[in-house]
């Protein structure tokens, strides 16, 4: 613990759409996860998230258990369609007084909100529009970020952008997993870069009417491996590392595309558009779970697919790889590539974790793999990373996106038919680990 700076923030994540439930209440529009949701094959078992953990009525007690754990701040998002119930235009001020009282009670607790701007919720009537495949995206987008820059920048500090650039571009535009669910070449590159010019134009809005914001992006990073390390499979490896790991991140920070997206993108840039993605940014914010794989497949929208991880290495609940040192080997990779403080946005762990006789949790798996995760992050801080903070995703169980809600990530358990929420072992775990750290500093 030791080796920790001074002022380091502990913290939990979550997202609207994941949590917050009451999708018809009080004006709300439909995002294209509404819509997404009741799309055949869209969503396991035809989960949705109209109800999730009907956290809009409940906030209260989330932010009283947050309390309980000792954290120092809270990540959520904001729904674009709960403020903006068709995207642009008419305001639904029912929408921005729940996260006023919710920004309130989070700052009446002692914790600091971080609020993202964006976590994939798109309001069904921009997608109609053509979603982020059409370049206005970027100037609704700095509406929107205007309009909650103005209403909440007196109490909020902590700015993000967006969530993970790239998982929502390539699962919304070119491998079908996630909202709007298009496999297209020309929308998903256009999306890539329109979404690059939105952040652009956040980052410059929030600057402007938020003074002393503290601005970052959360982007996904995990090392992508050839499958089974077959040679056949290193152009897929090396495409989906530069739309998984670096479409985003390099324009933002580097101004310039990597190789095959540059040659690809050039027909959607126009002049100057590099120096609009390109501005001045004051943290990292990374999400990583563990190493993916790619498989080349020719009937793909890019000829490549998810590949698997070799058979013998570890997994946890919901099959993803556990391999701690490439969490640390990103961090470094972060502070080599980018030379910026780094926080750990989301890391965490799924599975179907159940309650026993006694209605407890134990939950030694997440345990176990926060464990190992967080000293990985010490060996990077030990070798070199600026790491400024870590938040787990999540505080609580929700909807897991296209895995519904038999994926749980919480280390609080939920349960969906009372709404009843149990600390799971992990969640005490976490409250002692921030108070260990906390006595050391
Ligand atoms: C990330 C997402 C988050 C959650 C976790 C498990 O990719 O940002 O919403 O789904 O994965």
């Amino acid at each position: 613990m030791a080796d920790l700076p001074k002022d380091f923030v502990w913290g939990v994540s979550t997202s609207a759409y994941q949590i917050e439930g009451a999708a018809f209440a009080d004006g709300r529009g439909p995002s294209i996860w509404d819509t997404r949701c009741r799309t055949a094959g869209g969503v396991v078992n035809g989960h949705t998230g109209d109800v999730a953990c009907d956290h809009y009525h409940r906030y209260a007690e989330d932010v009283a258990l947050m309390r309980g754990l000792g954290v120092d701040a809270y990540r959520f998002s904001v729904a674009w369609p709960r403020v903006l119930p068709r995207g642009r235009g008419a305001v639904n001020q029912a929408g921005l007084d729940f996260y006023d009282r919710l920004i309130d009670s989070v700052l009446e607790a002692g914790i600091a909100p971080w609020l993202c701007v964006y976590h994939w919720d798109l309001p069904q009537a921009l997608q109609d529009l053509g979603g982020w495949a059409n370049r206005d995206s970027a100037g609704w987008y700095a509406d929107y970020a205007t309009l909650l820059a103005r209403r909440y920048g007196d109490r909020v500090q902590r700015w993000i952008t967006f969530n993970e650039f790239s998982v929502f571009t390539l699962f919304g535009y070119a491998i079908p997993w996630a909202a709007p669910g298009i496999t297209d070449r020309a929308q998903h590159l256009r999306a890539i870069h329109h979404v690059n010019l939105a952040h652009g134009a956040g980052v410059d809005v929030i600057r402007t009417l938020v003074p002393g914001a503290s601005i970052g992006a959360v982007h996904n990073r995990q090392r992508v491996l050839p499958e089974g390390g077959r040679p056949e499979n290193a152009e897929a490896a090396a495409l989906l590392d530069e739309h998984w790991n670096l479409s985003f991140c390099d324009p933002q920070l580097l101004g310039h595309y990597p190789p095959r997206v540059a040659r690809a993108i050039e027909p959607y840039v126009k002049a100057g558009d590099m120096a609009r993605i390109c501005r001045p940014m004051d943290w990292f914010g990374l999400n990583h779970y563990g190493p993916i794989f790619a498989r080349a497949n020719p009937d793909t929208t890019w000829g490549y697919g998810w590949g698997d991880a070799p058979p013998d290495s570890p997994t946890y609940g919901v099959g993803w790889a556990v391999f701690p040192d490439a969490f640390r080997d990103e961090l470094l990779e972060i502070t080599r590539r980018y030379r910026m403080p780094i926080v750990i946005t989301e890391n965490g762990c799924g599975g179907s974790d159940s309650p026993d006789e006694s209605g407890a949790i134990d939950d030694q798996h997440r345990i176990n793999y926060l464990r190992l995760y967080n000293a990985s992050m010490h060996e990077a801080i030990r070798g070199g990373a600026d790491v400024r903070g870590y938040f787990v995703w999540s505080l609580l169980d929700n909807f897991e996106w296209g895995s519904g809600y038999g994926n749980r990530f919480g280390i609080v358990h939920v349960d969906f038919e009372s709404q009843k929420r149990t600390p799971k072992a992990s969640a005490r775990w976490y409250a002692d680990l921030i108070k260990r750290a906390r006595s050391a500093a």
